[in-house]
């Protein structure tokens, strides 16, 4: 399964792309807000710094609007992944672009028809919400689970990307269910190594070694 990193926060995306785990970025207009920055500048800075896809969402909600927005977007950097609404004419736009070779993300999936809408549609990435329908009682990891069987089912090749991820239970429960990758806020993917046993056992050895006063360097 994938990492992407869900924030817009430039020294964040450096400190995670440093670890060696970061496939992608993707952005939110939320996000872009919480970054208080341009948003072309700040996407622009994220595809120089990583190299892999990264999300960038069109604001319009009409077919027209979308197309010339996503354009601009797809103009900042060839890893720019454009970010799209789920409606038809979010839809509309995602069968154009997929038609010009740019990549899309179709964003705010919350039932498996509209995840198999995405991929009749020639969507790259698909992006159910699991945390947001666990906050309403409804279970996000049964959702991909459902979207992954579809998709294999008639060999769709959209990527399921599991989005609104807010624990590191989460991330096991979406890998569990076959998502191609999942986007992690930077204290998730941080959280990822965490176990009171591997601290707890670090400790132990590191006493262990300063008594035998030896040095490996
Ligand atoms: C990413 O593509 C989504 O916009 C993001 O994961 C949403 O997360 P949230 O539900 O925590 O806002």
């Amino acid at each position: 399964m994938k990492f992407f990193a869900d924030t817009a926060i430039v020294q964040e995306i450096d400190r995670l792309n440093s670890y060696g785990l970061l496939d992608g970025v993707t952005t939110n207009p939320t996000l872009i807000a919480k970054s208080g920055r341009n948003f072309i500048e700040v996407i622009s800075e994220i595809c120089r710094i990583v190299d892999g896809p990264v999300s960038a969402e069109v604001a319009s909600m009409d077919y027209a609007r979308i197309v010339v927005e996503g354009e601009r977007l797809a103009a900042i950097a060839d890893n720019v992944v454009v970010k799209l609404p789920m409606t038809l004419d979010g839809l509309r736009a995602c069968r154009h672009f997929a038609g010009q070779g740019v990549r899309t993300n179709l964003t705010l999936c919350f039932t498996a028809n509209q995840a198999l809408l995405a991929a009749k549609a020639g969507a790259t990435y698909v992006s159910p919400f699991v945390g947001r329908l666990d906050d309403n009682n409804l279970d996000g990891v049964d959702l991909i689970q459902d979207i992954r069987r579809i998709y294999d089912n008639y060999d769709f090749e959209t990527q399921i990307l599991a989005a609104s991820i807010r624990t590191v239970n989460h991330v096991k429960d979406v890998a569990l269910a076959g998502a191609d990758v999942a986007t992690l806020p930077a204290a998730v993917i941080e959280a990822l190594v965490q176990h009171v046993l591997t601290a707890k056992g670090l400790d132990q050895f590191t006493k262990d070694w300063e008594a035998t006063g030896q040095a490996i360097i």
